[in-house]
């Protein structure tokens, strides 16, 4: 790993340990979890296949750790801070600490790997993508959710919020739909799919402790459903989808 990787791992670390006794606070709201369950929702349906064992790369409190467990045999949390996984403890998986370019696990061990809003802050993302692919099973998946370059206004938005907010990293970075999908399959991933997520609930619901409006608005909650249905249309309409915060990508390991 280069000095610079180096640096900016020990930050990330740093950096969740400081987020980490707060973190919660962005899920406590009612309508922070109608988004939240969206989202999670989201994503697990690009997963085409049921699964016994599953990997949450990047799981943090475990937000999304706790859906996987209701849906799979065996789950494993894994994330390079401690602070941040310390709030999944009572949803009882195995929890391994370290860092997602070096996966401590066995070739071919999961059925699934996920990861929720983690890639951006790995130094080494090629890395992390290439251990994935060898802790895949052959014919495993991988879903994730990542922030998404494409459009350039919420380029330019994420790249001032990244630089001024103590809530990121500076080498924090989105991704950019097409090399992403070069990259997946550079590295040997094949059926790559994507759907795009996150527009106005995204903003207004999902980051009440960046944003927080919608904890002063009366009827919150109907108003978060409302926008999540906006949304979901929004996500089909040829030239406006490209305006997504999120990108959803699920790929495969050749069986
Ligand atoms: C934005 S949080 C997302 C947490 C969780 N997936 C969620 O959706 O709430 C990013 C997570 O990635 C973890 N992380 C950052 N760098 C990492 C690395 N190199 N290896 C593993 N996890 C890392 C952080 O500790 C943090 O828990």
């Amino acid at each position: 790993m280069s000095g610079h990787d180096k640096g900016h791992l020990e930050r990330e670390i740093e950096l969740h340990k400081r987020l980490a006794s707060h973190y919660e606070d962005r899920y406590r709201d009612a309508f922070s979890q109608v988004f939240q369950q969206e989202w999670n929702r989201a994503l697990l349906a690009i997963n085409r296949r049921p699964v016994d064992r599953v990997l949450e790369l990047g799981c943090g409190s475990g937000i999304l750790l706790k859906e996987l467990k209701a849906r799979s045999r065996f789950v494993v949390g894994f994330d390079v801070s401690p602070d941040m996984m310390r709030r999944a403890r009572p949803l009882g998986a195995p929890l391994v600490t370290g860092n997602g370019s070096v996966l401590p696990f066995r070739d071919a061990s999961f059925d699934l790997v996920s990861c929720r809003g983690v890639l951006h802050h790995l130094p080494d993302v090629p890395a992390a993508l290439r251990e994935i692919h060898r802790v895949l099973r052959p014919g495993g998946e991988l879903i994730l959710s990542e922030p998404s370059n494409d459009w350039w206004l919420v380029r330019f938005a994420r790249e001032l919020m990244y630089r001024l907010s103590d809530k990121f990293d500076e080498d924090d970075e989105g991704f950019r739909s097409e090399p992403f999908r070069a990259l997946l399959h550079s590295l040997g991933f094949g059926d790559v799919r994507m759907e795009r997520f996150g527009y106005s609930a995204y903003v207004l619901a999902g980051f009440p402790d960046h944003l927080p409006i919608l904890r002063y608005v009366p009827g919150n909650v109907c108003l978060t459903k409302m926008l999540v249905r906006l949304d979901r249309l929004w996500a089909r309409v040829p030239g406006l989808r490209g305006m997504s915060l999120q990108l959803l990508f699920s790929a495969k390991r050749a069986g």
